[in-house]
């Protein structure tokens, strides 16, 4: 029908009727009944809801981590359940960040390390310089610090700035201030809706924190399995 050069490139993230049961015999758990989510470049997504709703299993879904029973999942037009495993890990190294409640460093590497060796795992040469990233999120004089020599909020700073080292078109985030307090809250989603409008990546944001739902640009509700706006 189009020709590449007049394709429209789908971009973010769209999930259609995505189903996900879990576990077996009396214990089987449906963390995704018919969800469907779309979510632009550029664009900041609040998932809030009850614990158990489901929140994690969609995020699980949407970075390839989990495939659904049924739906379809596309990342810039990518169909995540057309790809293989490695195929996947690859696409996921490539095209998608995560940054989870703790900021999940490795505990051994500095600051800078942590961006380089994200750099390097999805095939990256020798040439990156960690440093602007690390600055924009206000680290790059923590460059030499280890996780333990970091502050909660800062960890948390460094863990997004890691995710965003690859340029990835999808930002997952599982409750990034879960652990830090009101105002390290603030200002950890301040930068993601910073870095998720400036670098033009899509973001979905899991959260229990009303308190940030203002630096978001849209909010859905998660109960049971089921998205409501
Ligand atoms: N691997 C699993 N096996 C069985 N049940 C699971 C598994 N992972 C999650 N669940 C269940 O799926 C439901 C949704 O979990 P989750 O997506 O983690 O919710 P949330 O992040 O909103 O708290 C919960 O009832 C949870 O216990
Ligand atoms: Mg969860």
């Amino acid at each position: 029908m189009s020709t590449a050069a007049s394709t429209t490139v789908a971009t973010g993230l769209a999930i259609s009727h995505a189903h996900l049961t879990l576990g077996d015999g009396e214990n089987t758990v449906k963390p995704l009944d018919d969800v469907s989510l779309s979510v632009s470049a550029g664009e900041l997504v609040a998932v809030v809801g009850p614990s158990g709703a489901g929140k994690s299993s969609l995020l699980a879904v949407a970075g390839a981590l989990t495939t659904p029973d049924a739906g379809t999942v596309t990342v810039n037009g990518t169909d995540l359940n057309a790809l293989g495993r490695s195929a996947a890990a690859r696409f996921r190294l490539e095209n998608i960040g995560f940054v989870f409640q703790s900021g999940n460093l490795i505990p051994s590497l500095k600051a800078a390390e942590q961006l380089v060796l994200m750099h390097r795992m999805a095939g990256g040469d020798g040439g990156f310089d960690p440093l602007p990233l690390l600055a924009a999120v206000g680290m790059d004089h923590k460059a030499g610090s280890r996780p333990d020599q970091l502050s909660g909020g800062e960890r948390q700073r460094v863990g997004i700035a890691r995710a965003l080292v690859n340029r990835p078109k999808l930002l997952l985030v599982d409750e990034p201030t879960a652990a830090l307090d009101r105002r390290r809250s603030q200002e950890v989603v301040e930068l993601l809706a910073r870095e998720t409008h400036e670098m033009g990546v899509a973001t979905v944001m899991v959260t229990h924190d009303h308190d940030v739902l203002h630096h978001c640009d849209r909010v859905v509700e998660m109960v049971d399995g089921r998205l409501t706006s």
